[in-house]
């Protein structure tokens, strides 16, 4: 997990609107992975494109009617999202980053297998209740998020109540909210965001150690763990995990 992630910086730099604002206008980019990324209309949506299908994602969807539809936050190049697609072909998939060079080949990978169940979001995950209408999602999803370790930068962090907040209107009752992280400190700082939020959740799991007591974790393959998860699995550090149920 990099604590060099732009987040801060990008999101001001853009613009003098914070990300959140409703107001806020993504920057045109001269990252030449963001021209690339036209190239695959349809199958990526990048900054504002990800706003425009709001409480219709699933109708995007080519083939037929998807039962679900699931988010993955921080999906990186989409290992995870990806093989969930290719298992569950009756879900609607959705992977969220930031970056483009990485989306670009998710997006890249996911045209090749043929993979109608999954599309990319370019964009800044703060905007998700831009993104979506309440209850449109059936699961959210946020593996090793950026702990952003030294004190001065916990601003930074993405988990907080207010992100909750966001998360719990747009997922349905009943829908699922799945956090990992290797961070103990921002394990506890999410834990205290829960407190604030707790009437909204019902926690199904929590853990300190979720693969103590397997010898084999070591051997768990994608999607079973993220790519992050197996180097923190090598370098033995324990998988904090929570997962909750959004109650209304
Ligand atoms: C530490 S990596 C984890 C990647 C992957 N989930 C895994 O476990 O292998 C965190 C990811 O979150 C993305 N990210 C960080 N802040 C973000 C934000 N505000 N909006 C969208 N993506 C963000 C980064 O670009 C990066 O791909």
């Amino acid at each position: 997990m990099s604590d060099k992630s732009p987040r801060g910086s990008r999101a001001s730099s853009e613009n003098a609107t914070p990300v959140t604002d409703p107001a806020f206008r993504y920057a045109e980019s001269r990252n030449i992975y963001a021209k690339k990324l036209l190239e695959l209309k349809g199958k990526v949506y990048a900054d504002h494109d990800t706003e425009t299908h709001r409480g219709k994602w699933r109708g995007t969807f080519s083939g037929p009617n998807r039962e679900a539809l699931h988010l993955e936050i921080g999906c990186n190049a989409g290992h995870v999202v990806s093989q969930w697609a290719a298992r569950d072909p009756k879900t609607a998939y959705i992977g969220l980053d930031w970056k483009y060079k990485p989306i670009f080949r998710g997006a890249e990978k996911g045209l090749k297998h043929g993979l109608e169940n999954l599309i990319f979001f370019r964009a800044h995950a703060e905007r998700v209740r831009f993104m979506f209408a309440e209850n449109e999602l059936d699961r959210v999803s946020i593996f090793f998020p950026d702990p952003w370790p030294k004190k001065k930068h916990f601003k930074n962090r993405w988990v907080t109540a207010d992100r909750l907040r966001d998360l719990h209107s747009v997922l349905r009752t009943g829908g699922i909210l799945h956090i990992k992280t290797d961070h103990p400190g921002y394990f506890d700082w999410i834990n205290d965001a829960l407190q604030e939020t707790r009437a909204l959740w019902e926690v199904m799991s929590h853990t300190r150690d979720l693969h103590g007591g397997n010898p084999d974790a070591k051997k768990l393959q994608i999607p079973d763990v993220t790519l992050f998860e197996r180097l923190f699995i090598n370098d033995g550090l324990p998988i904090h995990q929570v997962i909750l149920k959004a109650l209304k």
